[in-house]
């Protein structure tokens, strides 16, 4: 009993940390294109996502097996930003990050947030489970990055 996946918020959560964030973030980010520490300091990300956005987590047992980290800050803008997503690989292809996404965009809707955006790349696994969600895309001309929108 009790050994089973669970979500929770990064705040509430009384057994995990930025670090525990930060972590995890650092387990993941080799699958991101560019890699993340191509374009951030790790451990600033995972304080600045601590701090401002809404960290939203899967867990099992005292480790986090996903993340999904946004901006939903109404007193500033109309729309929300999705961050930094992603599901450990041994997790993957449950329904983990679609779960996370969906409330993600209802977190968004409850706070009245227009739109919601996010970016990735062209051969994310992300982009099939984006556009069934309904996000719009577009295509850099440049570059592999995607710009995603979902009208709320
Ligand atoms: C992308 C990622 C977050 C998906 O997490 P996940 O928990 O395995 O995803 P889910 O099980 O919720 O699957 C959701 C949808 O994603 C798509 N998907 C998931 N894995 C896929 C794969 N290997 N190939 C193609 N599509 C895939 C499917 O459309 C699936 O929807 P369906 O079950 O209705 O068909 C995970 O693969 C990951 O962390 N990847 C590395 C980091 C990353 O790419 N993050 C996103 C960057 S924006």
């Amino acid at each position: 009993m009790g050994k089973t996946l669970k979500y929770g918020n990064l705040k509430e959560a009384e057994d995990f940390s930025t670090n525990d964030l930060y972590e995890f973030i650092s387990s993941q980010e080799h699958y991101f294109e560019p890699n993340l520490s191509y374009k951030v300091n790790l451990r600033d990300y995972a304080e600045k996502l601590s701090n401002l956005a809404t960290v939203n987590i899967c867990f099992y047992e005292s480790k986090i097996v996903g993340v999904c980290a946004f901006y939903c800050t109404p007193d500033i803008y109309d729309y929300g930003f999705l961050s930094f997503l992603s599901v450990e690989s041994t997790y993957r292809n449950r329904g983990i990050a679609k779960k996370m996404v969906q409330d993600m965009i209802e977190h968004c809707r409850h706070f009245g947030m227009k739109t919601l955006k996010s970016s990735t790349w062209k051969s994310s696994k992300a982009m099939r489970m984006y556009m069934n969600l309904g996000f719009k895309a577009t295509y850099s001309l440049k570059d592999e990055s995607v710009l995603l929108d979902l009208e709320l």
